[in-house]
């Protein structure tokens, strides 16, 4: 079965073809550069660069992975959460695809991708679902940080959120405050290689709270006041460099401390993480050894899919067809709320 999906419910398009869990084609369009100049997304700006870009991208996928349309099975969209008008784009052309060609449409919970995006691995990149074990996952990108347990396949609950800002963008916050460009987390991540993490104090929130939630901006607050004392680091390299290690070291202490808590009060052995931010290397370590010393088994997503793409719209689409028969309306509206827990 070949499955055509599209990736357009914020800042990146991207469109995919899919066959028995294979990753033929996985296009993406970054409109990063486009957004940079505003210091972050604009929302009409976005849409208006998706409509641009779809069909082309849509032709370029197809050819890359030498399938015709016609040999398309079923097409999926992200159907939300998102940005109305991104959203749009995507979905609509995905509904009159399956229109025009008699197949079915998928709207795809944009979060559950990303749920299941640790268990997409190698080069072409390729669903192992036999693999497949209950986890606890952690997924965290610019718009959102969650916890989740992944009690079965298609199956999951949701443990906890942010209560205000998400991983990455307090991560894109404290970039602009120190001077960086949008989206400043892979900036930090850079800096932070070379800086000392123990250099300042920062505070880690919730990370002592015993339920799975997080919160963010009391961090970036707490940078804010720093700075406004000690404005005359801005302007020396390596303190800067400390600073972003310094920061760095909070978020991830807090995410990972949070993440194995939960899995060990759930006794679950798998903890799984994707979303932009899991590009982050010191998260990345931090997992890896804790998962290590501890005894848990750690799966990230490839850093190919933990940004947004449509491989891992295309990939969950294909799987919900085979394990239940899913299919959304040709009319059904974009859900821009729609939570990973259910209500839309
Ligand atoms: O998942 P994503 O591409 O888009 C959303 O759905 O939000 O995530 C983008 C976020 C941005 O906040 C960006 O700064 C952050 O991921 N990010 C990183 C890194 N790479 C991307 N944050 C920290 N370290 C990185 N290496
Ligand atoms: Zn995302």
């Amino acid at each position: 079965m070949a499955v055509l999906a599209f990736e357009t419910s914020c800042d990146e398009t991207s469109v995919a073809v899919v066959r028995q869990g294979r990753v033929l084609a996985n296009v993406i369009s970054s409109q990063i550069r486009l957004h940079a100049e505003y210091g972050g997304v604009v929302p009409e700006l976005a849409a208006r660069e998706h409509l641009r870009n779809l069909l082309p991208i849509a032709r370029e996928a197809l050819r890359e992975a030498q399938v015709r349309p016609d040999a398309i099975e079923a097409v999926a969209a992200t159907q939300g959460p998102g940005l109305p008008g991104a959203l749009l784009i995507g979905v609509k052309a995905a509904q009159a695809f399956a229109y025009a060609q008699r197949r079915p449409f998928l709207g795809i919970q944009h979060h559950e991708a990303h749920l299941y995006s640790p268990w997409i691995c190698g080069r072409p990149p390729q669903a192992d679902f036999a693999s497949f074990e209950p986890n606890v996952s952690l997924i965290v990108s610019g718009g959102h940080t969650m916890l989740v347990h992944v009690e079965g396949e298609l199956q999951h609950r949701l443990l906890g959120s942010t209560v205000d800002d998400a991983a990455g963008e307090c991560f894109d916050k404290v970039g602009k405050l120190i001077g960086l460009p949008y989206p400043a987390g892979p900036q930090i991540d850079r800096l932070a290689q070379e800086g000392n993490a123990k250099a300042y104090d920062f505070p880690r929130p919730m990370l002592r709270e015993p339920h799975d939630d997080f919160s963010f901006s009391g961090l970036k607050t707490s940078v804010r006041y720093f700075l406004r004392d000690n404005s005359h680091l801005l302007g020396n390299p390596p303190a800067v460099r400390d600073l972003c290690a310094s920061v760095q070291s909070a978020i991830v202490e807090v995410l990972v401390a949070k993440t194995f808590r939960a899995a060990r009060r759930l006794g679950v052995s798998c903890i799984t993480a994707s979303g932009g931010v899991s590009c982050n290397r010191l998260l990345r370590a931090q997992l890896n050894a804790t998962g290590q010393s501890k005894g848990f088994r750690i799966r990230l997503a490839d850093l190919s899919l933990c940004t947004d793409n449509a491989g891992m719209i295309g990939i969950l689409a294909e799987r919900k067809l085979a394990l239940c028969d899913y299919a959304s309306a040709l009319d059904e509206d974009i859900l821009p709320n729609w939570s990973l827990a259910g209500s839309r």
